[in-house]
């Protein structure tokens, strides 16, 4: 980066878990990579009350927990960079004592008024701190830009992020804004980008005449960890699928874009949330389900059920797996259904999308419909990053029996490629002011809109059901239903990426 990248990076929230656990180990990454600007600074900020030299402390002990380090000459130098300021984030006489401590680091270390705030707090202050940030004039770019990074979620519905949006545009403009999706930022989400419009093999079968159906999962193995509190207020729907899951399947389903500007691909990622055809409230309890993970035993060990997790309303009614089957109503995917999942307390944790390609019109060899499940296009964003192909071969012998089999590629071939963190990697375009991997205003709202639905039937209609599935399995015993045709269900993806089935290494 030049010297016009020369810039303050804050952090609000920074005595928090997301600061510890992948912020500040990624910026350390990036320095490692020599991808810091000549003069930087990182500057803490949170209500905490810490001197610089403990906030150092703390941040180089993160690092050392949270990566594998032999040698600490890279963590000694970049610690050197680590500042930390106290404030409260509702008062705004504090806001002025922050605005001080920025001019001073400006003039000791020669850095300009390029400045990131990235907000890594409880959602209720994202209107807050900008609003205080903006009357001390820090959003003000006539000395050097100013960005406002803001984390998941971004409202809680509808309304309240219609709300959020009005509020941080009265002072800031969208270009400003950088909204952190951090799917978005994994390589393996990126890389679908370039599979689909870099390979002329693919792109012509990408469409309502070729694909079945699109399946899209991202299943967690771990319950809700020490964030009951948190995910009891949000849920799976909120968590996972107004987010990264509505990303991914837009990436999947979009057109190719004019350029690789910033505003070419998030329009076509815009148009195709404005092309999902709106569920009617009458249509969720066909096109959604909901379930939550009941006590089990996993491997030997005893799994508390979601009710019984800390932080959890024991009467709770909040879904920790969703799923939901929609069309996109354009020219391309006219009629062809994408089913999305996600759960807490799968058996596995993996992510991946399905293409799954139409059956031949006529079954010539013995298999009958099993010929449908062979030809799959696997992408698999974690774990063991890769792409499968499935697809059928004739069984050595006699006569034509078709047997499935898999090509595939694994990341982990490119042995010498280190695959970089999402935060990394959208800390480092932060830096450098490229929003194309951040989802805008618009984006975020569409999503909205179209869960709104969902999201109001499953409060208020209590014909809904909820079902309970346990802890340790593929979610509720009928979620198949959603997936309309015989024979078919979802996918059973195993942590490897070439194996699938119920029963195979988890
Ligand atoms: C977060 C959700 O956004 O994504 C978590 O809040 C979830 O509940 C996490 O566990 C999953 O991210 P990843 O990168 O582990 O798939």
């Amino acid at each position: 980066m030049n010297n016009s990248g020369n810039h303050i990076y804050v952090i609000f929230g920074a005595s928090g878990d997301l600061t510890k656990r992948k912020l500040v180990p990624a910026l350390y990454d990036l320095f490692v990579q020599d991808l810091f600007p000549q003069k930087f600074a990182l500057l803490g900020v949170s209500r905490s009350h810490f001197t610089d030299e403990e906030f150092r402390e703390a941040m180089k002990s993160a690092i050392l927990a949270y990566k594998e380090i032999d040698d600490t000459t890279h963590i000694e130098a970049f610690i050197k960079t680590v500042h930390y300021h106290s404030i409260q984030f509702d008062d705004t006489s504090t806001y002025a004592t922050l605005k001080q401590r920025l001019n001073t680091l400006r003039t000791e270390e020669k850095i300009g008024g390029n400045t990131v705030f990235y907000l890594s707090t409880p959602p209720n202050l994202y209107g807050i701190i900008p609003q205080h940030l903006a009357a001390v004039g820090l959003n003000n770019q006539s000395d050097g830009w100013k960005r406002l990074i803001i984390e998941k979620p971004f409202g809680y519905d509808l309304e309240s992020a219609l709300i959020l949006k009005d509020k941080l545009l009265k002072d800031w403009n969208e270009e400003q804004l950088f909204r952190i999706d951090h799917y978005l930022g994994k390589e393996t989400v990126q890389n679908l980008l370039v599979t689909r419009f870099s390979n002329g093999i693919f792109e012509p079968l990408w469409n309502r005449n070729y694909i079945h159906h699109v399946e899209i999962t991202s299943a967690e193995s771990i319950g809700v960890e020490k964030r009951g509190g948190y995910y009891d207020s949000s849920g799976a729907l909120r968590d996972m699928v107004q987010n990264h899951l509505l990303q991914v399947a837009a990436i999947t389903a979009m057109e190719s874009p004019s350029s690789l500007e910033p505003a070419a691909i998030r329009n076509e990622i815009l148009k195709v949330f404005q092309s999902i055809r709106a569920l009617k409230i009458e249509d969720v309890k066909t096109n959604a389900i909901r379930g939550q993970y009941l006590e089990s035993t996993i491997k030997g060990e005893h799994v508390a059920g979601y009710r019984n997790e800390a932080g959890v309303n024991p009467a709770s009614i909040t879904e920790t797996y969703a799923a939901l089957k929609f069309y996109i109503d354009n020219w391309r995917w006219g009629g062809v259904p994408f089913y999305i999942r996600t759960g807490k307390r799968f058996p596995t944790r993996v992510t991946e999308v399905v293409i799954h390609f139409k059956p031949t019109p006529h079954f010539l060899f013995s298999g009958g419909s099993a010929n449908s499940a062979c030809n799959q296009l696997v992408i698999r964003i974690q774990p063991d990053e890769g792409i499968l192909l499935k697809f059928g071969m004739k069984t050595p012998g006699a006569g034509f029996e078709v047997q499935p089999v898999n090509m595939d590629f694994h990341y982990s071939d490119l042995t010498h490629q280190r695959i970089p963190s999402a935060y990394e990697r959208l800390i480092y375009d932060s830096m450098k002011g490229d929003a194309t991997l951040f989802a805008r205003t618009e984006e975020v709202i569409e999503a909205w809109k179209f869960l709104s639905p969902v999201i109001e039937s499953w409060k208020n209609d209590k014909e809904v059901p909820l079902y309970g599935y346990p802890a340790g399995t593929w979610g509720p015993e009928n979620s198949d239903e959603l997936i309309e045709e015989k024979d078919m269900t979802w996918r059973y993806p195993c942590k490897n990426l070439s194996d699938d089935g119920i029963y195979c290494e988890l």
